[in-house]
């Protein structure tokens, strides 16, 4: 009797995840998962009750391992200790009389990825305020308009930035804002540096009692996302937001001996979250790179025994199209983590750089939502998981393309897409998912929301990406909605790119859009331009202008001139036609220019267009 009960024990042992396997082949990899979100969310807990900020976590590492490296840069490693030490010293010379921030000031950081950044960061979160993390590409009027929308009271900018800041110095004085350099450059009208009063300044501790009256919710952060309008926007970051960010690397299954190198810039999301943050929470070494170098990348993975890599997906294409070396797999990373890359250059990759696991992710800076694809299915940006679901519930819904609006059912409702068709990513609003919104800009957080989706009185985020998820949960990117495309790993607001064209004398009216270019993740800017009546298109001004006030990511590669624009019933400028035609000299009858590096726009001849996507020429 008893060998009996026990044989049925046994069986049921056998036959109960066997079964569970067959239903599901994913029902380990799914419950491994759950154990880490619980985890992951009893850290957050502990880690919001112990100190309500990144700080907490990184004077955490400090104490348990001060001699560990922390930032390697440039041959040079600091220490956890040395980056405390350093930091303290950057937020004594904020804090002093002299230059007087205190908690809940905006301060905006003007700098490449250097370790000043990381240094300055923490400064500002010891001293509780926010930090605006500026893109260092932007100039003149994107640039003053970024400092506006945050309210930021202090500039802190790199010397080699110094040039970009004189060219808007008396708006910024004018505006009340102090710049101030932060390293030994020479002191100018306006300008001052800081570097030898750092240098001079007391490595000890600051008392917690200068960010006393922060709170989970206070703005730890401000991103610039290019949106809708044209100009960027700033969308706050809570601390809470950020401390559940740099979760995502355990999440990862990032272990604390990985090596990360990051080489994606600070001021982004994707760098500063999940690199710098995540790296923090975990207490490993950063390999801080100024920008990413195809031809340093493995050089460097080996030189310091990188084990964690994140990219964007342009990146691994890149990497991918480097001739093949025999020492490809020789190197020690073992995870990429990241988002973006194609299921070819996924596969490619695999096949050259040997067995790493690419763990792909999708989430957006302002967000309330994000996937892994912790399975590494191939492809996929995410895995559909229900833990997820009910904590943070969202659904994809039926979106016209052409209306570019979602589509209502009779009681006005939004209507749920059946699995494996293409939707619309909408998350609900809540206390735990919370959509924070831009700084000063309550219209565009507005456009953001959906109300009504599923029931009445519901409140969604509209993140403005198509999905599509299939029927073992897996979910893959379809394409983005609205007035912004993606090249090189940037946004580009179109409304932003028809600004400046609109400045440059014989145009009359700019659509802008992003067109699709053989063998290149994303879309690259394409114009359609009308003239003003009797003139002739002005290349070279057009391209004196763009060149000038655009960063290189978002001028318009392409120019095709109109007798007159499409516009929709509603004046709407039409895109969806002019996308499709794409470049091609062959089938479009207009005018079309390219933009060549050296020459400015020259006209797109049929060579060019077969160069392009036979890709002799590489955009
Ligand atoms: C915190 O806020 C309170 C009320 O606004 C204020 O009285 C107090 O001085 C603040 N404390 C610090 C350390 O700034
Ligand atoms: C990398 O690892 C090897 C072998 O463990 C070690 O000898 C070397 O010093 C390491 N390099 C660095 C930069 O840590």
């Amino acid at each position: 009797m008893l060998i009996f009960i026990i044989v049925n024990i046994l069986a049921g042992l056998v036959i109960v995840p066997l079964f569970l396997y067959l239903r599901n082949p994913y029902v380990f990899k799914d419950l491994h998962y759950a154990c880490r979100l619980i985890r992951a969310g009893f850290r957050m807990h502990s880690k919001i009750k112990s100190c309500p900020s990144m700080v907490g976590s990184f004077l955490e590492k400090v104490d348990a391992h001060p001699n560990k490296p922390f930032v390697v840069f440039e041959d040079t490693s600091y220490t956890y200790r040395q980056a405390d030490g350093r930091s303290n010293r950057i937020a004594r010379v904020l804090s002093s009389s002299h230059v007087g921030v205190k908690e809940g000031d905006t301060v905006a950081l003007f700098l490449g990825n250097e370790p000043l950044y990381v240094w300055s960061c923490l400064a500002l979160l010891k001293l509780g305020c926010a930090a605006a993390l500026l893109n260092s590409n932007i100039r003149a009027r994107s640039l003053l308009h970024c400092l506006a929308c945050c309210d930021a009271t202090v500039l802190l900018a790199a010397a080699d930035l110094r040039g970009a800041v004189e060219e808007v110095l008396p708006s910024l004085l004018q505006q009340g804002i102090r710049v101030f350099i932060l390293s030994d450059d020479s002191d100018s009208e306006g300008i001052e540096c800081l570097g030898q009063r750092i240098q001079q300044a007391s490595e000890q501790p600051l008392s917690p009692q200068l960010r006393a009256n922060t709170t989970i919710k206070s703005a730890a952060l401000y991103i610039y996302t290019s949106g809708t309008t044209g100009l960027p926007k700033a969308a706050r970051v809570t601390h809470e937001r950020l401390m559940q960010a740099s979760l995502m690397y355990s999440l990862c299954d990032v272990r604390d001996d990985d090596i990360l190198y990051l080489y994606l810039p600070l001021y982004h999301a994707s760098g500063f979250f999940m690199g710098l943050c995540g790296a923090m929470d975990k207490g490993i070494t950063i390999i801080l790179k100024r920008k990413f170098s195809t031809s340093q990348f493995w050089n460097d993975c080996r030189k310091y025994n990188v084990t964690i890599v994140q990219y964007i997906g342009e990146i691994m294409r890149y990497l991918c199209n480097t001739p093949k070396t025999s020492t490809d797999r020789e190197h020690r990373v073992r995870m990429a983590i990241g988002n973006g890359i194609r299921a070819d250059t996924w596969s490619e990759f695999l096949q050259r750089f040997g067995d790493i696991r690419i763990c792909e992710c999708y989430g957006a800076t302002e967000g309330n939502i994000g996937f892994i694809n912790y399975i590494g299915k191939v492809g996929a940006i995410g895995k559909e998981h229900f833990l997820q679901k009910m904590m943070t519930p969202y659904a994809l819904i039926k979106y016209d393309t052409e209306k570019e609006e979602a589509i209502r059912d009779s009681r006005g409702f939004c209507v749920e897409v059946p699995k494996g068709e293409t939707g619309l990513l909408v998350s609900k609003i809540s206390k735990r998912a919370p959509f924070i919104g831009y700084a000063k800009n309550k219209q565009q957080t507005e456009r953001k929301k959906m109300r009504d989706v599923l029931v009445k009185g519901d409140e969604y985020f509209n993140s403005g990406d198509l999905l599509n998820i299939d029927h073992q949960g897996f979910v893959y990117f379809q394409d983005r909605i609205g007035d912004t495309f993606r090249w090189k790993g940037e946004n580009v607001a179109t409304t932003e790119v028809a600004d400046h064209l609109l400045m440059v004398d014989c145009v009359e009216e700019a659509n802008v859009f992003g067109v699709k270019v053989p063998g290149h993740e994303g879309r690259i800017g394409m114009a359609a331009l009308t003239l003003k009546e009797g003139v002739d298109f002005d290349s070279t001004a057009t391209h004196q202008h763009v060149k000038a006030y655009l960063p290189s990511y978002a001028r318009p590669q392409f120019i095709r001139i109109q007798e007159a624009l499409v516009v929709t019933a509603t004046f709407k400028q039409m895109k969806s036609a002019l996308v499709e035609e794409g470049f091609n000299p062959g089938l479009i009858t207009d005018p079309l220019y390219y933009l060549d590096n050296s020459q400015g726009y020259v006209p797109l001849t049929q060579h060019i267009y077969n160069s392009i996507t036979e890709g002799r020429i590489r955009l």
